[in-house]
């Protein structure tokens, strides 16, 4: 175990520390309460930390370990799976003195969140985060939920985690499109503090983006407002994955998305072409992520998309940059959007 890098999320006495490290997993014991007895891992089949032999190996100070697995995928992400966690939990006697632990992606860190949210009306959670976007991202700031029919992450809560693991030996075996999907949420973190992260090492540049989003969970942890700026990319991003029926991966959309938005910017005098330039050279050039939209994508849905995004405030809300940076700007006239749409390659 070596270079771990502790970053705090500073919540008063929920504070919690995210550590940020190759092999850093060693280190879940530290994280556990100390009055916890048994330990409910949430997992799925194929995640190395989360396997029974890595459980066996972990020493957890002689806790009684329960092994939960859960399916893979959107679909899987259910009331139907939060009901059998939650059996699992009382087949195991968990209690309010107990821990929870999520050890995989955002999936199962949300799903773990939510379960142990509502167990006993909250117990803790600490996650194991094995993806790239989960460690940037999902893992932090206690937004856990899971999906309906209706729509993604309709039922859910805020349940701050007790700590978090990033652990960089997880990235080793991740598949390439997972790592993509990190990619675009980093490549978003270049732009929300307006800093080039390209020359860190990555445990730093982790770090960083974890410490960039703590500073933004712990001014509005509940997103009445600067919590909104995480989204920078992702309203056309999403209309970009319903679009393409999810054959871009998450990150992919994202980078679309960060370079539509610096050209709206642009189309509405916020910011210059050179500073266009810039999101096109770390989407493009530094995390090798498309620049353009997939060709046949009719700007008019699209933007039909973008106004059902559930983000939306009022009208056509987006993050954009802009002289004092990026920020959240509502009332976006809809035939500037449609426009840069055209502009942008996006083609009926
Ligand atoms: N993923 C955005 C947020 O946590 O607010």
């Amino acid at each position: 175990m070596s270079d771990l890098r502790t970053v705090t999320v500073p919540l008063g006495d929920r504070s919690y520390d995210v550590l940020v490290g190759a092999g850093a997993v060693e280190h879940l014991p530290s994280l556990l309460p100390a009055t916890a007895r048994r330990v409910a891992v949430i997992t799925q089949a194929g995640i190395p930390l989360g396997g029974a032999e890595a459980l066996t190996a972990l020493d957890l100070g002689g806790r009684v370990i329960t092994r939960i697995e859960i399916g893979d995928g959107e679909v899987a992400k259910s009331l139907t799976t939060i009901e059998h966690v939650t059996r699992a939990f009382a087949g195991a006697g968990i209690t309010r003195n107990d821990v929870v632990v999520g050890i995989g992606g955002g999936m199962v860190t949300d799903v773990a969140g939510f379960a142990a949210a509502v167990w006993h009306r909250g117990v803790p959670v600490v996650h194991v985060s094995t993806t790239l976007l989960g460690m940037v991202d999902a893992a932090i700031g206690g937004k856990t939920g899971v999906n309906l029919p209706e729509g993604k992450n309709l039922v859910g809560a805020f349940w701050q985690p007790a700590g978090v693991i990033c652990d960089l030996d997880a990235l080793d075996t991740l598949p390439a499109r997972e790592r993509r999907s990190g990619d675009g949420e980093m490549a978003k973190y270049h732009f929300l503090v307006g800093e080039d992260l390209a020359a860190l090492p990555l445990v730093d540049r982790i770090a960083r983006c974890v410490r960039i989003k703590a500073d933004v969970v712990a001014s509005d942890e509940r997103e009445g407002g600067r919590r909104a700026l995480l989204n920078y990319g992702h309203t056309l991003a999403h209309a970009l994955e319903i679009a393409t029926g999810h054959n871009l991966t998450h990150g992919e959309s994202v980078g679309v998305g960060l370079i539509f938005a610096a050209r709206l910017a642009e189309r509405l005098g916020r910011i210059d072409a050179a500073r266009v330039d810039e999101h096109v050279a770390v989407v493009g050039d530094l995390y090798g992520l498309p620049t353009e939209p997939p060709a046949g994508l009719d700007p008019a849905a699209l933007l039909e998309l973008m106004g059902r995004d559930k983000k939306a405030l009022d009208g056509l809300t987006f993050v954009l940059d802009g002289p004092s940076g990026v920020e959240v700007v509502a009332g976006v006239d809809p035939s500037a959007v449609l426009d840069t749409l055209h502009r942008y390659g996006a083609q009926p």
